[in-house]
């Protein structure tokens, strides 16, 4: 199978999941991406009844309108079922490198505005230790180069994304060599740089399960809590095996 296959596969999965979950009055959130791309065509295949959506990008909110699902305003005081989006890296513990489609801040904002986050990825996007990916970082546009000075200080080494603007009208660095030995020490210390919106470091609002598409089928990754407690829901979907997040 090649990448796209596996995205295709990975979203079908999801797509049964929340199906088989979701009540017609939940609101789901639903991430920015290709793999989100083929499960928001996967929902619309298998007809989902929901309330409406909690989007992370205006691509994602197109899509979800084009079939027919509403997207509601993230300040409307509800909470989202379930979040599903896709990643650019996760490692064994469940951390995440997001942004590549520059969606990172409402991904983020999202995924804190629900109960649970569904991770679609392929196994292309397993890793032992994040940072292989360039880890984007949205910033106000004045704080440009302060930030980018900032970011070397700490042994990144930043790139503004060409021709980029981010939904919230602000510029992409993404730095590359930066050493990700604590995931969750570094999304504090890259928000903690005046100018820095948000980054692209998920630790705080990582994902609940995840689910890693490879040539054998679609297997499932979660604390082990949180595998027992949707164990049934899983079951249904046909996924081939479990493996606990390590701590
Ligand atoms: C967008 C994201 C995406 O989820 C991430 O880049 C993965 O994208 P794709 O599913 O196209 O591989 O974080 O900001």
């Amino acid at each position: 199978m090649d990448q796209e296959q596996l995205k295709q596969q990975v979203a079908q999965v999801a797509a049964d999941f929340v199906t088989a979950k979701l009540k017609p009055h939940d609101i789901l959130g639903v991430g920015t991406g290709s793999t989100v791309n083929h499960f928001i065509a996967a929902l619309h295949e298998r007809n989902v009844s929901v309330r409406g959506a909690f989007s992370s990008s205006e691509a994602s909110s197109a899509a979800l309108a084009d079939i027919g699902i509403q997207v509601f305003d993230s300040n409307c005081g509800e909470r989202a079922a379930l979040y599903v989006d896709g990643a650019d890296e996760i490692d064994a513990r469940g951390a995440l490198t997001k942004g590549g489609g520059g969606a990172l801040t409402r991904e983020k904002i999202v995924a804190a505005l629900s109960d649970v986050f569904i991770c679609l990825v392929d196994e292309t996007k397993l890793v032992d230790r994040l940072g292989g990916f360039p880890i984007p970082v949205e910033v106000i546009p004045m704080a440009r180069a302060h930030v980018a000075a900032r970011l070397a200080e700490l042994g990144g080494e930043p790139r503004l994304r060409e021709d980029f603007r981010t939904d919230n009208g602000n510029v992409i660095l993404d730095v590359a060599q930066l050493e990700v030995q604590d995931p969750e020490d570094l999304e504090c210390t890259l928000n903690n740089i005046p100018g820095v919106v948000e980054n692209g470091v998920f630790w705080e609002n990582r994902p609940t399960l995840a689910l890693v598409s490879c040539g054998c089928g679609v297997e499932v990754r979660g604390a082990k809590q949180m595998l027992a407690s949707f164990a049934d829901l899983l079951q249904g979907t046909g996924v081939c095996c479990e493996t606990t997040f390590s701590k």
